[in-house]
């Protein structure tokens, strides 16, 4: 069905619909059950309040929702169970240490799992297969959080936490590599795969390349050729490339390097990324490559996109400077027609834009050489939005337009690490904070999560309210979508919202969903999305406990009569923020990260308001990897 044909009815705030008049019963009575799994010794689910599905709701969707929760543990959709799969700390090696959060180093955290999961991708094993019970799970670590990961440390930053703090902090963000398998209804770790791998902001080497390779604004005392990076950090989302590597985003990087800037050649570049003397991390206390006034161009490095081969432990990850420097949140992957290889990024920050990047040349099959140039040469756009909707893909191209040395642009890779500057200065539209942008590979559409923007006067077809607190889903359309022929390279794009996020019985939020939406359905502040094998959404938020509930896992059809009957699925425990959702590609598994729970008021490590997933009193709360499964093991929907 054309998904431009589809045109739902909306319910929006201040309508009078009754939220509930879809319900054909009651909600059953509360029940809450709590299930310890076999397994590893990591299992646990939990069943929780649910609602039962409607018999006549026009979704395709058949779970019951589960209710909106702020507890202590997370809450999956009843029929459903929640394993606890990786823990912050767990040993990903036969060698590795247990985790001991009193006595943590950075050399346990290197062979642990890091802190923060975001991102997962599931890789298949063998390579190339489409297996759904044996894989590579590839899994971003985002930031570090030291009041949770050290005892003793006050609520607020303590600006004198010592070099193995800072370096723990370093080990424990960036990516893991980790062989996974279903073993009678249990998904299992193997510590002792060849294939299990950490990427750190420690101590892994990184090889830039691309256009800024060797750049001299990424030349610096400790690597002189501007091609050899220590370490990768602030990893958000990412996305599975055709060719089997995972590329993660490089988002706030801001928060890693100290020192003044101002009065180095780099002031105005660093002003642009948010880069101030202000730091959240104290790195540059201890190495000078994190202190601006002495290493101007270290932040240059960062800001990036990373190409990982999970499936070759050995390699050298990429830092692919041709999709731009910005605070890159993930990649969505699609072809064009002539299969050319389009990647769309993010750029996470309030009043920031929406990228696409175009090889030159189009992907082969089986041509590894060919496939990993694809991102190393091609032409990257940033998006410019009309009153109407209508989208015109701007390429930043040095000599182009304004991008010329009377800008301060002397070459594409001055284009490149200024990639913000280049993109306002072609008259890009500043949006709600993109976060993700995934193309439906069933509708040939492309979904924009746009998280919120509280400082918007101005409003636009994308960027519709004011103030916005909630955020929106914005989809795009390529031209040739509705005839199943997507030109994801084409210049230019129309547009149309899915869902404007908030809860609608507030006649003040603008929030726009289907007009069957039940109380359970509204969410705010989209972040992650991923698309099962029907096409349908399924997407985390970050931000719910700013509205007195936990983030969780919402999904909705995205085209027929059930198009932004958005429907709850999986609450985090209070603190958290969900990310990450992936599907195995039979649909039964839906991976999912559970990042920074007890993250809210007055929580430290040794007084968290929960110490979810194993409420040891001995153990600090632990950022986790959950995976959904239904109990007989069918498909997820
Ligand atoms: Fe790390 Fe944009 O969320
Ligand atoms: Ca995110
Ligand atoms: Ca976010």
């Amino acid at each position: 069905m054309s998904s431009n044909t589809v045109k739902p009815a909306l319910y929006k705030a201040g309508s009078t619909p009754d939220p509930e008049h879809s319900m054909t019963q009651a909600p059953k009575a509360t029940r809450r059950e709590t299930l310890k799994l076999a397994g590893a010794g990591l299992a646990a689910a939990s069943m929780a309040e649910a609602a039962p599905a409607a018999s006549n709701s026009p979704s395709t969707l058949t779970f019951p929702e589960v209710d909106r929760t702020l507890t202590d543990t997370h809450h999956v959709a009843e029929g459903f169970k929640a394993q606890v799969l990786l823990r912050w700390g767990d040993p990903l090696f036969g060698d590795a240490p247990a985790f001991d959060p009193l006595a943590q180093t950075a050399d346990a955290q290197k062979k642990q799992f890091g802190y923060d999961c975001d991102f997962i991708g599931f890789m298949p094993l063998p390579k190339g297969s489409r297996s759904s019970t044996s894989g590579l799970l590839c899994v971003n670590h985002e930031l570090a959080r030291s009041k949770l990961m050290f005892p003793g440390t006050p609520k607020q930053l303590d600006p004198n936490r010592n070099k193995e703090m800072a370096d723990i902090e370093m080990a424990s963000q960036g990516h893991t590599v980790i062989e996974v398998a279903l073993r009678d209804g249990t998904w299992e770790v193997n510590r002792n795969s060849k294939y299990n791998r950490r990427v750190s902001g420690f101590d892994t080497v990184i090889e830039l390349t691309g256009p800024v390779a060797g750049h001299a604004r990424v030349k610096t005392k400790d690597d002189p050729t501007g091609r050899k990076v220590i370490g990768t950090f602030a990893n958000c989302a990412g996305g599975e490339t055709p060719w089997g590597t995972v590329l993660i985003g490089e988002e706030n990087i801001e928060h890693h390097f100290g020192g003044d800037p101002r009065g180095t050649s780099e002031e105005a570049n660093h002003a642009a990324m948010g880069l101030t003397e202000n730091v959240y991390y104290n790195w540059n206390k201890y190495y000078p490559r994190f202190d601006m006034s002495v290493e101007p161009h270290e932040p240059n490095r960062f800001g990036w996109m990373v190409e990982i081969d999970p499936y070759d432990p050995t390699s050298t990850p990429k830092k692919r400077t041709a999709l731009g420097r910005f605070k890159h949140e993930g990649a969505g992957f699609a072809f064009a027609p002539d299969k050319r290889v389009v990647v769309y990024s993010g750029d996470d920050e309030v009043f920031q834009f929406i990228y696409r990047y175009v090889s030159r040349n189009p992907w082969k099959p089986g041509d590894d050489k060919n496939n990993r140039a694809l991102l190393d040469d091609g032409t990257l756009y940033v998006a410019q939005f009309d009153a109407k909707g209508a989208i015109t893909w701007l390429p930043l191209v040095w000599g182009e337009g304004a991008l010329t040395p009377a800008n301060g642009f002397n070459d594409q890779g001055d284009v490149l690490i200024e990639t913000r500057r280049a993109a306002k200065l072609l008259g890009a539209t500043p949006m709600d904070r993109p976060e993700e942008i995934v193309p439906n590979p069933v509708t040939g559409t492309v979904f924009v999560s746009l998280t919120k923007n509280s400082k918007r006067k101005d409003t636009d077809f994308a960027n519709p309210r004011a103030k916005n607190k909630f955020g929106q889903i914005h989809e795009l359309l390529p031209p040739g979508h509705d005839q199943g022929k997507p030109d994801h390279a084409a210049l230019r794009f129309q547009s149309r919202p899915f869902i404007l996020a908030g809860n609608p019985a507030d006649p003040d939020s603008g929030a726009q969903y289907h007009a069957d939406l039940s109380t359970r359905g509204w969410f705010t502040n989209p972040d992650n999305m991923t698309f099962d094998a029907q096409g349908r959404i399924w997407l985390s938020t970050d931000g719910g406990t700013d509205f007195g509930y936990a983030d969780g896992l919402w999904a909705a059809d995205v085209t027929g009569p059930g198009r932004a009957l958005s429907r709850a699925f999986f609450t985090g425990p209070r603190g958290s923020e969900l990310t990450g959702p992936c599907f195995t590609p039979n649909g039964a598994s839906l991976f999912c990260s559970v990042q920074h729970p007890a993250d809210d008021d007055g929580s430290t490590f040794d007084t968290p308001s929960t110490r979810w997933p194993d409420f040891d009193p001995a153990l600090p709360p632990r950022p986790s990897v959950v995976v959904i499964t239904r109990s007989d093991g069918s498909l997820i929907s």
